[in-house]
């Protein structure tokens, strides 16, 4: 079994070949440097560049690996959330393939499968507590199976790589910058209280990033060695003014996101829902200061922490390639070509259909 996985939900465009828990082959181009002119990622120009470059990725994906397009058992593309044109490549992409290989076609929750990810390189003990951190995305979610997905807490304003992302804007660093932030903090060694946490003191299991968002902002608007105009990453490193303010805001929001984790867990406990396992997964799960506040938590209440390594945390195909390989092969789902494209902010159905054997 061998599924071809497509990823063009926002600013990567990538495919890969998965075959069970092996990765055959994968092609990856990042629109980072395009979308970095503008501080952010532009929706048209996002789609445009997955047009152009699927062609050059799907020649250089069988180039590099010995598995051909006779080989493909079931095509799997990211169908949602994310931006609707760049969604919309992807499908068509997958479409196309579908019927000139007359191979299954599978639509992939892009927010599961970087969750499911996880099992690649660990194995996922089910039911499993998870916290997907990502530029779009801040989810808690109870997981009983690859397919049972129960949303337990959520953010209401910002998701947090997009607070590393505003906040390094505000200092002048490189789009995205939660990296950048995350090096910068590994500097300093004494913490200072300048953020407190924020919208901790309730029992909702949800998040508000706004307001730390807002105190970064008067914080540098009243520190200006903060900014620095260079956009010359080893000015950042080098600046002790942005290592402070780096290391206080990883410092806050990793506690701040561990507080509702917690409390997720402690929900869980009250409503005989058992948790094997603690699963952290999107482009924010590589950041250091959260890896390590999670992992005192797994010690703390004796609970493996799963985390995938840093190529699989940010978007990439291998997971959704995994997560079709694994539905198809082991639960026999497809769809059918009149599969939609599903925008970030709407509702994505367990669609899938039965295979009949
Ligand atoms: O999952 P992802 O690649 O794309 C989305 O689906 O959104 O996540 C990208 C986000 C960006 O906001 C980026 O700044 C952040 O992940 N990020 C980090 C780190 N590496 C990437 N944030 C904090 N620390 C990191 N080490
Ligand atoms: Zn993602």
């Amino acid at each position: 079994m061998v599924c071809l996985g497509i990823e063009t939900s926002c600013d990567e465009t990538a495919l890969a070949l998965v075959s069970g828990k092996k990765i055959l082959s994968q092609s990856l181009y990042s629109q980072v440097a395009t979308h970095g002119l503008f501080g952010g990622v532009v929706p048209e120009i996002a789609s445009r560049e997955h047009y152009t470059a699927l062609e050059t990725l799907i020649e250089e994906l069988f180039t590099a690996s010995s598995a051909c397009f006779d080989d493909i058992t079931s095509i799997a593309v990211s169908r949602g959330p994310g931006l609707l044109g760049s969604l919309l490549v992807g499908i068509a992409f997958a479409k196309a393939l579908h019927f000139s290989l007359d191979k299954p076609l599978l639509g992939i929750n892009h927010l599961h499968a970087h969750i499911l990810v996880n099992n690649i390189e660990n194995t996922i003990l089910y039911p499993a507590l998870a916290i997907l951190v990502s530029g779009g995305h801040t989810h808690i979610y109870y997981v009983t199976s690859p397919l049972q997905f129960t949303l337990l807490g959520y953010t209401l304003d910002d998701a947090v790589g997009e607070v590393y992302d505003k906040v390094g804007k505000m200092m002048g660093m490189p789009y995205p910058s939660g990296k950048l932030i995350d090096l910068c903090s590994q500097k300093i060694t004494a913490r200072h209280n300048t953020f407190t946490a924020p919208y901790i003191h309730n029992s909702s299991l949800n998040y508000s990033f706004s307001g730390l968002k807002t105190s970064a902002m008067h914080y540098i608007q009243k520190n200006p060695d903060c900014c620095i105009s260079s956009k010359k990453e080893e000015d950042f490193l080098n600046n002790q003014h942005v290592q402070q303010l780096c290391a206080d805001l990883a410092y806050t929001i990793s506690h701040t996101l561990a507080n509702k984790f917690v409390l997720a867990y402690k929900h869980c406990k009250e409503n005989a829902m058992p948790v094997h396992s603690f699963l952290l997964a999107g482009g924010v799960a590589s950041n250091t200061s959260l890896r390590s506040v999670l992992h005192n938590i797994s010690m703390q209440y004796t609970i493996p922490l799963l985390y995938p390594s840093m190529p699989l945390c940010t978007d990439n195909a291998i997971m959704v390639a995994y997560t079709g390989d694994l539905l198809h092969s082991q639960y026999g789902y497809y769809h059918t070509a009149t599969l939609s494209a599903i925008p970030r902010g709407q509702h994505i159905p367990n669609d899938y259909i039965l295979q009949r054997v």
